[in-house]
């Protein structure tokens, strides 16, 4: 990580409690997320993934009702004590059902909501909706109707309709669960674009290792409202006995070293977390084996 890049996302000492459950969902989470981050959040379901992810943003506990502990700092604000309203302006957040965040009748609407609730001025919301259907590829979409767009066009119009807010954190809530592959390429994509080219921070919650794999500079794990592994997805995904032990599934390239090292074909190099990871070091070995 570039040593000039600062702390946007600060949990010290966080747990929280939803009312009316007597566990707690997130138990003394300490973490910092730089400014330019993508980070993972991984773990089973139930694990606190979505706890965290709407503490970031001040849904809880500004609309969740519970006890929460500790302080969460995010782009200099304290997001405990801050308006929702106001935290969007810098935490942009979607979910995983796109259906579920249509709630107009064509797609510049949709984009506009949070605008007009902001009270920004006509002719500046035009360009700022025109500016963020581009972001996700949907230019000449305006006048469509929400919901007779595909799951994957869905929720690249609810990224938009944050990005219209020009915020400069992305919380992703498994954003791919409901679509179909394509879909979720197209979402996996813009996400990685968004972090790579303009340099936005991303928080993904996700199931899809192979992916986070890929675009996470950092993977963050949770069971049982900890935190239980917290590092790069090489670091992270070697932890075998730690994944095994909660039940969470490494990468298939990363399985495939695995299987190699202990079917004795004496695998010494890093283990690999991509498949173009697994083919490169394969395709050294092999080299070796044919001198
Ligand atoms: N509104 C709520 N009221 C009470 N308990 C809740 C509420 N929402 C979540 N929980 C509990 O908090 C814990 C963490 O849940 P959370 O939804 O954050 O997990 P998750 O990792 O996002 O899971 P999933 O992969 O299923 O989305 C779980 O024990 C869950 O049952
Ligand atoms: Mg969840």
């Amino acid at each position: 990580m570039p040593s000039e890049r600062a702390p946007i996302i600060e949990f010290d000492r966080v747990s929280f409690q939803y009312a009316a459950s007597d566990a707690y969902a997130l138990q003394d989470i300490s973490l910092t997320i730089d400014e330019g981050e993508y980070v993972a959040i991984l773990g089973l379901n139930g694990a606190g993934k979505t706890t965290l992810e709407l503490c970031i943003n001040g849904i809880i506990p500004n609309m969740v009702m519970g006890d929460l502990e500790g302080e969460v700092r995010v782009a200099g604000v304290d997001a405990t004590d801050t308006p929702v309203r106001e935290m969007a302006k810098t935490v942009g957040i979607v979910f995983d059902n796109p259906e579920f965040q249509m709630s107009q009748m064509t797609v510049a609407e949709e984009v506009a909501l949070g605008l007009e609730n902001l009270g920004v001025p006509y002719e500046e919301m035009r360009g700022r909706i025109a500016d963020a259907l581009a972001m996700v590829d949907l230019v000449g979409f305006d006048e469509r109707m929400p919901l007779a767009l595909s799951g994957g066009q869905q929720q690249r119009l609810a990224i938009a309709a944050v990005l219209a807010m020009r915020p400069r954190i992305l919380v992703m809530d498994e954003p791919t669960s409901n679509l179909d592959p394509i879909g979720k390429q197209e979402v996996f994509e813009i996400a990685a674009r968004l972090n790579r080219d303009n340099g936005m921070t991303v928080v993904m919650a996700e199931h899809e290792v192979e992916v986070m794999a890929r675009y996470a500079d950092r993977v963050i794990v949770l069971d049982g409202g900890r935190i239980v592994a917290n590092g790069t997805p090489r670091e992270v995904f070697a932890q075998r006995e730690l994944l095994e032990r909660i039940g969470l599934r490494p990468p298939q390239a990363t399985e495939l070293a695995l299987w190699l090292r202990d079917g004795g074909a004496g695998w010494t190099d890093l283990l690999p977390v991509t498949a173009d990871d697994a083919v490169t070091a394969l395709e050294t070995r092999l080299a070796g084996v044919a001198r």
